[in-house]
């Protein structure tokens, strides 16, 4: 199983990528077989979508949209802005092709300065899962400013259930093994006027 851990911060000392990683490190650690990916987006230099297909991107984009296509399922860590995610962030979701989380787990973690977004997860990026028919989880992580001290995540309640969502990814995603459940839904078409 391939797991893509996206963190999703541009800021050089990232919290949203300590978070992150304290994942990946215990997925690595208790799930020795599982092949996870950091994918830290301030070393990705991305194209903004410009609504061509997928498959035409280049450079740092072409490897981003593969990475994740090629991943079983994704966690996706993100610091919150204005009530919601960077738009660094969201240009990930549009350059990546519709079919590309279909039936995988998505997993959530975000960070922000208090407690006052943590709906966010609920209301911003779970829509995200629903467009792309992805699987999330009931139960995410949100951190905020007093969970780290020092420029490190130092709160153990956070690590615990960071290890959790962790752990939840890689048994859940297997249970699934790719399968949709319900009804098919519309596709959705991202044809250009150009393409015509
Ligand atoms: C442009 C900008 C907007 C922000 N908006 C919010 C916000 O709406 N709510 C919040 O709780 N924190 C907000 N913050 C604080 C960040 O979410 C918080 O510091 C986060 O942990 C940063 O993550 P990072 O260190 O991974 O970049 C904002 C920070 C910036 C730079």
């Amino acid at each position: 199983m391939k797991i893509a851990a996206i963190a999703g911060s541009l800021t050089p000392l990232s919290k949203t990528l300590l978070t992150v990683k304290e994942t990946v490190r215990h997925i690595k650690q208790s799930h020795s077989e599982v092949d996870v990916n950091l994918i830290d987006l301030k070393n990705y230099h991305l194209d903004f979508c410009d609504g061509r297909d997928p498959s035409e991107y280049q450079g740092d984009s072409k490897r981003l949209i593969e990475e994740v296509v090629q991943a079983d399922a994704l966690i996706v860590g993100t610091p919150i802005y204005r009530g919601s995610i960077p738009g660094a962030l969201k240009n990930v979701f549009d350059l990546i092709p519709n079919t590309a989380l279909r039936g995988k787990v998505l997993a959530f973690i975000a960070t922000g300065g208090t407690y006052h977004h943590y709906l966010a997860i609920e209301h911003q990026l779970k829509p995200l899962a629903g467009y792309f028919k992805a699987y999330t989880l009931p139960g995410n992580v949100y951190a905020h400013n007093d969970h780290f001290v020092n420029k490190q995540l130092a709160d153990e309640t956070i690590k615990e259930r960071l290890h959790q969502l962790g752990d939840s990814v890689v048994t859940v995603s297997r249970k699934l093994n790719g399968n949709v459940i319900g009804a098919e839904q519309p596709v959705i078409p991202r044809q250009s006027l150009s393409q015509t």
